[in-house]
C-alpha cells in the first residue's frame, strides 16, 4: 500500500508537468496513461494484491488518479486545439496585395477628355443640352426656318407624338440655350450626343459624339477664331501639322468655313485616311450669323462671336487606329479595355 501510495504521487506529478506541443504528443500521452495497456490500467491491475481492508481506500485513491489522468487529458486536448495555428485564416504579410480589376475609360470619353481640356485651358467653361429638343433650338434659332434647304444636310429623328420634338441632330443646340441665358461674355465648350437618320455602317452611324464651342464678346474677330483654333490643332495634333481653312456653308455662321489638318497618319504625302490628299477634315466654323445673335437676344450690333463644332469618333477613330465606328457601341469588353490614359 505504502509502495502503491509513492507510485502514485510520483506519476502525479510527473502528469501535473506534462505539456504538450502538438496534438501527436497529446495522443502519445493517452496513449501511455489511459490506453488499454496504459499505467491507469496496469496500477488497477496492481489493486488485487493490496490487502483487504486497505482495498476501500486504495480504490478510492486510484479512482481520484484516474480521474487526475483523465482531466489532465482533456485539458491537454483542449489547449493544443486552441492553439493549433489556424491556416485557413492565417495571412502571410509578405505576399503581393490580389489585384483589383480597374475599369478603363470609353474611348470616345478619353477623346472627348482631350479636347475639352485644351479649350478649358484657353477659359471656355463646360456646359451640356438636352438631346431631345424642341425645333426651334435645334433649327429654328440657327437660321435654319422651316423648309430651309439646308435641313435636308441633317436627316432627322422627330418624337412621333409631337413632330416639333426630335433628337438633336448636333451640338449646336447648346449655342442657343447658353445664349438665352443672356450672361456676357460666353466662352464655352459643349460636347454631347447626337443623332441622325442615317444608314449603319463602318464608316457612319445613327448617332455619335461632337464638341461645339461658341465664344461671344465685343470686338471679337476671325483672327480670334483662327488663332483659337490654330492653339487647339498645335495642343491636339503637335507643333508641326499644317492647318488650312476652306470657305464653306452653315446657315448659323457666316463667314463660315471648314478647318482642315495636313494627314497625321501619312505627313501629307497622301494616304488611304486622307482619300490622297495630304488633307483631314477636322470641324467646321465660322462667325456667329446676326440672325442668330437676333434670335437669342443679343444685339448684333454691340456683339459679334465665333462658333465651330467637331466630331468626336473621327478623330478618336485615327489615333486609336479603328476601323468600324459600329465598335464605339457595341460594349464588347475585349475592345473597351484596350484604352488607356490619365484623363
Ligand atoms: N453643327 C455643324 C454640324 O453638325 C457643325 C458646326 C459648323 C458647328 C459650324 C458650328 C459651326 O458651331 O459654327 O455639322
Amino acid at each position: 500500500m505504502e509502495n502503491l501510495l509513492k507510485k502514485i504521487e510520483g506519476y502525479r506529478n510527473e502528469i501535473a508537468a506534462f505539456t504538450a506541443l502538438d496534438a501527436k504528443a497529446v495522443e502519445e500521452f493517452r496513449i501511455k496513461w489511459l490506453g488499454t495497456r496504459g499505467i491507469v490500467k496496469e496500477i488497477m491491475g496492481a489493486m488485487k494484491n493490496v490487502a483487504a481492508d486497505k482495498k476501500k481506500e486504495a480504490g478510492q485513491l486510484l479512482n481520484e488518479f484516474k480521474l487526475f489522468a483523465e482531466n489532465k487529458y482533456a485539458q491537454l486536448k483542449e489547449t493544443t486545439i486552441n492553439h493549433q495555428p489556424d491556416t485557413s485564416t492565417q495571412i502571410d504579410l509578405t505576399l503581393p496585395g490580389d489585384d483589383i480589376p480597374l475599369g478603363s475609360r470609353h474611348p470616345v470619353t478619353l477623346m472627348r477628355n482631350r479636347i475639352v481640356s485644351i479649350f478649358q485651358r484657353l477659359g471656355f467653361a463646360v456646359a451640356e443640352g438636352p438631346e431631345i429638343e424642341d425645333d426651334w433650338h435645334n433649327f429654328g434659332a440657327l437660321n435654319l426656318p422651316e423648309h430651309h434647304p439646308a435641313r435636308d444636310m441633317q436627316d432627322t429623328f422627330y418624337i412621333q407624338q409631337n413632330p416639333d420634338f426630335l433628337l438633336r441632330t448636333h451640338t449646336s443646340n447648346v449655342q442657343i440655350r447658353e445664349m438665352e441665358k443672356g450672361v456676357l461674355p460666353i466662352r464655352g465648350i459643349y460636347p454631347g450626343r447626337v443623332y441622325r437618320n442615317e444608314t449603319v455602317s463602318a464608316r457612319s452611324h445613327c448617332f455619335f459624339h461632337q464638341v461645339e464651342g461658341l465664344y461671344i464678346d465685343e470686338n471679337v474677330s476671325f483672327a480670334d477664331l483662327k488663332q483659337t483654333l490654330y492653339f487647339f490643332v498645335k495642343e491636339m495634333y503637335g507643333k508641326d501639322v499644317k492647318v488650312r481653312f476652306r470657305p464653306s456653308y452653315f446657315p448659323f455662321t457666316e463667314p463660315s468655313a471648314e478647318m482642315d489638318v495636313s494627314c497625321f497618319i501619312c505627313g501629307g504625302e497622301g494616304c488611304s485616311v486622307c482619300k490622297k490628299t495630304g488633307w483631314v477634315e477636322i470641324l467646321g466654323c465660322g462667325m456667329v450669323h446676326p440672325n442668330v445673335l437676333s434670335n437669342c437676344g443679343i444685339d448684333p450690333n454691340k456683339y459679334t462671336g465665333f462658333a465651330f463644332g467637331m466630331g468626336i469618333e473621327r478623330p478618336a477613330m485615327l489615333k486609336y487606329g479603328i476601323n468600324d465606328i459600329r465598335l464605339f457601341s457595341e460594349n464588347d469588353v475585349r475592345f473597351l479595355k484596350q484604352f488607356t490614359s490619365a484623363i
